[in-house]
């Protein structure tokens, strides 16, 4: 959520300042404005309520082109605490105007503290952010260390903050505690950003602040404190082939990301499968085969909790272990039983997610045994877990996650081979599924080939504002993504439920009008799901097949898309690029923000 971007630097303009937003929009989309002031106090701001792009369209560079300015920051809001109005939007300022205070997450205990601090002060917004201004207000007792350890005491959960005093104008102060902050150096300037791709086409090298860490930067110098004594950081260098996310030809990152899918699983395999003996080839998963484990639980949220559903559906027909799969909101909250013997599993896609964060951190704190799956490979949750393995998928930038959900299934059933194996899998059984998956990503550009036949269907469905996706056994995860998907960039309506259940209340919904996206490969119990699909047929319900090429036993149907003949168990993969494409082509045809759903963001910093 949100993005927060302050560079401390004598200058005259950051002509790349709108750039940064832009490249990091996919945090949050709700407002976004610049600042920027010199030591006699002159200062620029402009907002703008919904896209960077108002907010470009009224910046005035030239404004800064006479004068050295030593603070500049800029941020998009995603609002948590009050609608999206100008009034809302950051920066906050006490009410001496003296305080400018730039917040990113959630104070859980704003409520308490704003009814205190309303006794004396008046407030203008309607966010928790703005109770941050009036406290250093209240607490400042001429310096600014002392009143910011008095501040951090007060604020409850999740911030990352960004302090301007009139009086200092060439000196910012920066706290973090859960939301992710990451301090840059470039040319005689400190930058700090909330996220690692903001600028690594330019810095030259960064530190990754941890919780309670603060940072006062003064004059492009800075100092960390840790429990208010500086502490020494270990700086990184940026790496040269830091990738700068780019739409290449495609009309959307979205739709670019979609074609990146081969490649994305020849990567993740690549070093991980030995083609020749077919065989498992990983360090990280070998080690896992020496822990004694008897059950395992995966927690993650959103798209990566559905690759989650594949993977149990996996894991119970392959290594025959207790699996359960949590939402982490729920895990986080709910009783938590402890086991030494227990695997505990996190996928996230940007190492961020607040709610999968803290279940990690509270797993941890039990020395229980945790294993992450994460793409972004400085991201907090890449930092913490005892085990890893990264997707190497390269940058996914905008919000809806596709490539990376392959790579996190190709990576979770390599796991499930890898513990088959140590337990009971007869040799040549994994190898034909490893030669099988080998072939996947060849399956996969065969599908890109088919995107005109995917389109064409988008453009018929694009007139309906419900649908079901009907799945049975291995299906559910996959079909759960791809109704995520089709919801998440079209805003339309879509259940994702059981073939078999249709008849305890699905059946009531059935019209023309509420078609069918029935995914039924090859499977053992393939023609008793035609036979249920051919009851809502009888009842005049719109109906497209997803089913294996080649499948004759269909004689029911409006349209069909054929997914290739595979090995039974790499289905889960198959409905993914043409149910994907049929969801942005769907979302296009309806005029929608394919890289921007309305109100979501990449990564879910907060609670
Ligand atoms: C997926 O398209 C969504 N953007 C969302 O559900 C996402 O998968 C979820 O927020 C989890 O993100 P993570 O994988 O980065 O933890
Ligand atoms: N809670 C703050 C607000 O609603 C910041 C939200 C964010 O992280 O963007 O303004």
């Amino acid at each position: 959520m949100c993005w927060i971007f302050a560079y401390n630097w004598k200058g005259n303009s950051i002509p790349l300042l709108i750039d940064w937003l832009r490249n990091l929009e996919y945090r949050g989309y709700d407002s976004a404005w610049v600042f920027w002031v010199n030591t006699s106090w002159k200062f620029y701001l402009e907002k703008s309520i919904w896209k960077v792009s108002n907010l470009a369209s009224k910046v005035d560079h030239s404004n800064s082109k006479n004068t050295i300015y030593t603070n500049w920051i800029a941020h998009t809001r995603w609002a948590t605490h009050g609608k999206v109005t100008l009034e809302n939007t950051h920066p906050h300022t006490s009410n001496n105007d003296r305080f400018y205070i730039v917040h990113n997450g959630i104070i859980e205990n704003y409520v308490e503290l704003k009814e205190e601090l309303s006794k004396k002060y008046s407030f203008y917004s309607e966010t928790d952010s703005e109770v941050i201004a009036k406290l250093v207000d209240d607490l400042y007792d001429w310096d600014i260390k002392n009143t910011l350890e008095r501040l951090i005491k007060k604020l409850i959960w999740a911030y990352a903050i960004v302090l301007i005093d009139k009086e200092h104008p060439d000196t910012m102060v920066w706290a973090k505690l859960g939301s992710p902050m990451i301090v840059w150096l470039w040319k005689d300037g400190v930058f700090l950003s909330s996220d690692i791709n903001a600028i690594n086409n330019v810095a030259d090298e960064f530190t990754i602040l941890e919780d309670n860490e603060t940072v006062i930067v003064e004059n492009g110098k800075y100092n960390v404190y840790s429990l208010w004594e500086i502490i020494n950081k270990q700086t990184e260098k940026i790496a040269d082939d830091f990738e700068i996310a780019d739409k290449w030809d495609f009309e959307t990152f979205t739709e670019k990301e979609i074609h990146e899918v081969p490649n994305v699983l020849i990567n993740a395999l690549k070093g991980r499968i030995n083609f020749e003996n077919k065989t498992i080839t990983n360090e990280t998963l070998e080690e896992l085969n020496t822990y004694d484990i008897d059950s395992i639980e995966i927690i993650a949220s959103g798209s990566s909790y559905f690759a989650g559903v594949v993977w149990w559906g996996w894991f119970k027909e392959l290594a025959g272990i207790k699996t359960e799969i949590k939402i982490s909101s729920e895990f986080l909250y709910e009783k938590f039983l402890p086991s030494t013997s227990t695997l505990y599993i996190f996928i996230s896609q940007s190492g961020e997610t607040a709610d999968v964060r803290e279940s990690l951190k509270m797993v941890q704190q039990k020395w229980c045994l945790t294993f992450w799956i994460v793409n972004v490979v400085w991201s907090t949750i890449a930092r913490m877990a005892d085990m890893w393995l990264y997707s190497h998928s390269w940058i996914e930038v905008w919000v809806a996650s596709t490539k990376n959900i392959v790579w996190q299934l190709a990576v979770l059933l390599l796991i499930a081979i890898s513990m088959w194996n140590k337990r009971d899998l007869q040799n040549f059984e994994a190898k034909h599924l490893i030669e099988k998956i080998w072939e996947l990503p060849n399956l996969f550009k065969e599908q890109l080939k088919n995107k005109e036949h995917y389109k064409s269907l988008a453009k018929k469905y694009s007139k309906y504002d419900n649908f079901f996706y009907l799945w049975r056994n291995l299906m559910y995860g996959t079909a759960a993504e791809c109704s995520l998907k089709l919801k998440e960039l079209s805003y339309l309506h879509a259940e994702c439920y059981s073939t078999w259940e249709l008849k305890h209340w699905p059946l009531a919904l059935i019209t023309p009008d509420f078609p069918c996206i029935a995914i039924n490969p090859k499977w053992k119990l393939r023609d008793k799901t035609i036979s249920n699909i051919k009851e809502i047929w009888a009842r005049n319900w719109t109906i497209l097949w997803v089913i294996t090429q080649g499948d004759t036993l269909i004689d029911i149907y409006d349209d069909i898309i054929e997914i290739p003949d595979s090995h039974e168990l790499l289905n889960p993969f198959l409905p993914l690029i043409p149910l994907w494409i049929f969801s942005v082509e769907i979302a296009k045809e309806l005029g929608k923000d394919i890289d921007k759903p309305q109100n979501l963001a990449k990564s879910v910093t907060v609670e």
